[in-house]
Order: C-alpha cells, then sequence, then structure tokens
C-alpha cells in the first residue's frame, strides 16, 4: 500500500501525487494544481474546520464514534474516579501523573497564588449590577495583562508556566467575585486551607457564619472540574490557539476562548439547557417540545456534538453524579424533565438518524442549580476548569515548530475593480 493520494485534474487532465500523512493531506500540497499558469492554486474550502486538522496535540483524545475522551492517555472514567482536578491538570500540562512531591509542591503552588491585586476588586465594582458574570469573567481575563505587563514574552517557557500557574490560581477567586458583584455581597478572599474546589465554594457562599464546604459538594465540583478540563480543538481552544497565534500574551488569549465558550453552542448550552428545562416546566409537556425541535423552531440544548456521534462519556458521568448531589441537597425536580426529554429524543427518529446523543451540558445545570449556583454562573463553572486545557493547548502551540499565525484564505464573493463615486454623483 502506499500512502498517498493520486488526483486528476480534469481541467488540465494533469495527475498529481500528493503524500498522505497521519491520515491527513497537506492543504498547502494542493496550491501545486493550477488551471492555468495564472492560476493561484487550488485551496479547500471548510468554514467551521467540519474536516480539517489545525494542529498536532498530544493532549487529549476523542473518538467520537465510540464515545471515548482520554487526557494524555487516560480513560476519562478513570480519571473522574481516582484523580483530582489539580492532578488532572498537572497531567494535562506536564504530559504524567504526578509523584506525591511533584503533586503536593502543585497544589502549593496554585494555593498559594489565588489571591488577586485589590486594583482588581476596584475593576470589578465597576460592572453594572446585574452584569452577566461571564461578561465579568472575560473583560476581568483581559485587564489581567495589565497587570502583568511581562506575560508577553511568550516565547519564554518559564513564563509561560508562570502565568499558567496564576491564571489556574486566580481564575476561581475572579469567578467567585464576579458572582458576589451580581449578589450585592462582600468579596470573599481564598483560604489556603482549603483544596482547589472547597476554597472557591467558600468565596462564592460564605454569608456571615464560618462556612465549612460539604465534602460531598467539594467532591462533586472536583469531579465536573475533571470532566471539563480539556476537549482538544473545540471552539474555545481554537480561539486560543488562534489568537495565541499572533504571540499575545495568555490572559488576551484567554479573554478570547472564554468568549468562544461563553456562546449558547458551546460552554453557554449548560445555562440554555436549564433554561429550556424551566420553560417545558414539566414531564408532560416533553412531547411538545421535541414537536418544536423536528419542526426546527428550537435545537434541544445538551444535544449534539460537532465530534461524538454517540453518548457523551462525559454525560454519562455527570448523570450519575447527580444522583450522589441530591442525596445531600434534595432532587432536582428538573431531573424528571431531562430524563424524559432524553428518552424520547433516543428512541425518535430525528435524533437516531442524526446520531443526537445528550453532551456533557445536559445534565451539568441540574446539579449546578441543585447546588445553588444560579444560571448565569453556569458557564463560568465550565470555564473555570477549562483554563487549563486552554493554556495546556497555547503552550504546545508555542513549543511547536509547525506553528504559524492562524490566517485563513476565502472565497472573495464581491465586486470585481471599480471606480470611486464622488458623493454628489451617486444616485
Ligand atoms: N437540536 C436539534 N437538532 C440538532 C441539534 C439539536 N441540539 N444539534 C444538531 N441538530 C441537527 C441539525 O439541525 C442538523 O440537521 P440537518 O442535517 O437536518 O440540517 C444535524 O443535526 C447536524 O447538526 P449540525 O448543526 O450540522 O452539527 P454541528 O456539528 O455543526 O453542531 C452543535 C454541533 C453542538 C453546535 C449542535 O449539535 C448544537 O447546536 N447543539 C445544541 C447546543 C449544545 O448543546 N452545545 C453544547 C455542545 S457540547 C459542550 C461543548 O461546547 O464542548
Amino acid at each position: 500500500m502506499t500512502n498517498s493520494l493520486t488526483i486528476t485534474d480534469n481541467r488540465t487532465g494533469k495527475t498529481y501525487e500528493l503524500p498522505i500523512v497521519d491520515g491527513t493531506i497537506r492543504a498547502l500540497d494542493l496550491r501545486q494544481i493550477k488551471a492555468d499558469a495564472e492560476d493561484f492554486g487550488l485551496m479547500t474550502h471548510d468554514p467551521g474546520f467540519n474536516n480539517t486538522s489545525s494542529c498536532r496535540s498530544s493532549i487529549t483524545y476523542i473518538d467520537g464514534d465510540a464515545g471515548i475522551l482520554r487526557y494524555r492517555g487516560y480513560p476519562i472514567e478513570q480519571l473522574a474516579d481516582s484523580s483530582s482536578y489539580l492532578e488532572t491538570a498537572y497531567l494535562i500540562l506536564n504530559g504524567e501523573l504526578p509523584t506525591k512531591p511533584q503533586l503536593d509542591a502543585w497544589v502549593h503552588e496554585i494555593t498559594h497564588r489565588t489571591m488577586v491585586h485589590e486594583n482588581i476588586k476596584k475593576l470589578m465594582d465597576g460592572f453594572h449590577f446585574d452584569a452577566h458574570p461571564m461578561g465579568m469573567l472575560i473583560s476581568t481575563l483581559s485587564a489581567m495583562s495589565t497587570f502583568y505587563p511581562q506575560a508577553k514574552n511568550v516565547k519564554d517557557p518559564a513564563m509561560r508556566r508562570l502565568q499558567i500557574a496564576r491564571l489556574i490560581a486566580k481564575v476561581p477567586t475572579i469567578s467567585a467575585y464576579a458572582y458576589r458583584k451580581r449578589m450585592g455581597l462582600p468579596y470573599v478572599y481564598p483560604d489556603n486551607s482549603l483544596s482547589y474546589t472547597g476554597n472557591f465554594l467558600k468565596m462564592m457562599f460564605q454569608r456571615a457564619d464560618p462556612y465549612i464546604p460539604d465534602p460531598i459538594m467539594e467532591k462533586a465540583l472536583d469531579v465536573l472540574f475533571v470532566l471539563h478540563a480539556d476537549h482538544e480543538q473545540n471552539c474555545g481552544t481554537n480561539a486560543m490557539r488562534s489568537v495565541g497565534s499572533s504571540n499575545v500574551d495568555p490572559y488576551s488569549a484567554m479573554a478570547g476562548a472564554a468568549a468562544a465558550l461563553y456562546g449558547p453552542l458551546h460552554g453557554g448550552a449548560n445555562e440554555q439547557v436549564l433554561r429550556m428545562l424551566q420553560e417545558i416546566g414539566s414531564a408532560s409537556n416533553v412531547a411538545d417540545y421535541i414537536r418544536r425541535v423536528k419542526n426546527r423552531e428550537v435545537l434541544l440544548m445538551g444535544f449534539g456534538h460537532r465530534v461524538y456521534k454517540n453518548y457523551d462519556p462525559r454525560a454519562a458521568i455527570v448523570k450519575q453524579l447527580a444522583y450522589d448531589v441530591f442525596e445531600v441537597v434534595g432532587r432536582n425536580p428538573m431531573i424528571d424533565i431531562a430524563l424524559e426529554l432524553e428518552k424520547i429524543a433516543l428512541e425518535d427518529d430525528y435524533f437516531v438518524s442524526r446520531k443526537l446523543y445528550p453532551n456533557v451540558d445536559f445534565y451539568t445545570g441540574i446539579i449546578y442549580q441543585a447546588m445553588k449556583f444560579p444560571v448565569d454562573m453556569f458557564p463560568v463553572l465550565f470555564a473555570i476548569p477549562r483554563t487549563v486545557g486552554w493554556l495546556a493547548q497555547w503552550d504546545e502551540m508555542h513549543n511547536d515548530k509547525e506553528t504559524s499565525i492562524a490566517r485563513p484564505r476565502q472565497i472573495y464573493t464581491g465586486y470585481d475593480a471599480r471606480d470611486f463615486v464622488p458623493v454628489e454623483k451617486r444616485g
């Protein structure tokens, strides 16, 4: 078997042989295929990157048909069961699980970087009382680049690592501040005696009394963070790499990634799922909602995925986790509507023929709501753990000799050259 592709250009009758490497051809190899000497050469057209690889990556593996997700080779089920978010973050960043001393040092490093500059508090004070927390997070991330001007030295690996640790440590703090600002509550400073998620819960929910995080909640949130840590070249990560490819600092690039995540087709879907369940109101209204979906009046939020054409393995874990949380806080009645939606959808030819299954966002909102997070915090709860994925991919990009500035081509559909008409002569 020869690893090459033979193409005959029927315009000219010429034949070309292109190498196949790693199951791909290089788009630039098509450029030699020209209709005549004046021709620019053949390009590919792929809006939305439906069939285009944009990089090499050794971080996350997904087999969408089989419903498989692995970080650095480790199955997501094993990591969700046996690892912690910070240990998984170390794995994602460094490629290997840490030894005990490495893990202790890493946890200490992150824990002791959680404070943010007092001016960040002042900056966040300027937001309107009903600002969406995701908007606050995106803006504050971008503002943070002004607090760390040396972060623009993106070609220095040690400088990159410093910013990565800072961001993983501080994103929960600014996320909790966004919530407190929204609620009109005083900000709560980080508590270094607590775990990553325990500290976040305290910064969110402490009132006048001392706050001790419930260990089941702390663990459940940690598992959710493991599940969201990375997901290869999704819209947000692609934004991180694309913006970062201009060599801008990671805070600015991450503001771009978080903005992409905010959209309802991406990480904002968890918020939309909950709003959809609230709109449906009861399991008896599910059939009518499905009818509207099939009429293309609405989308079934939390269903479908560009890569998974099978049950999203994260959704299966989240569904199970919901019951652990309900043991502590009581059953969220939204679960009955969600279960009925899933049951009807998985039997219906519209969804079966399109291979539409629940994705990670379908059940997470039900858990977050049971944990007393307000609905507009849900995308933020996706962004916090995704921080490590974005930054690991950004770091990998800077180490990759193949990287060049993201700059796609276009098919121009506008006018040919024409002469400027002075305003008084325009009809
Ligand atoms: N409800 C109803 N129909 C759908 C849905 C849905 N949720 N998702 C896809 N379809 C239909 C779509 O209309 C199309 O039908 P047809 O071929 O007849 O026109 C077909 O299924 C293929 O869909 P697509 O839009 O071409 O698929 P895509 O890969 O471009 O989009 C998606 C993937 C996730 C944007 C889409 O499935 C969707 O909008 N889902 C709802 C939003 C959502 O839950 N997003 C979270 C994704 S997982 C978390 C993450 O972002 O990582």
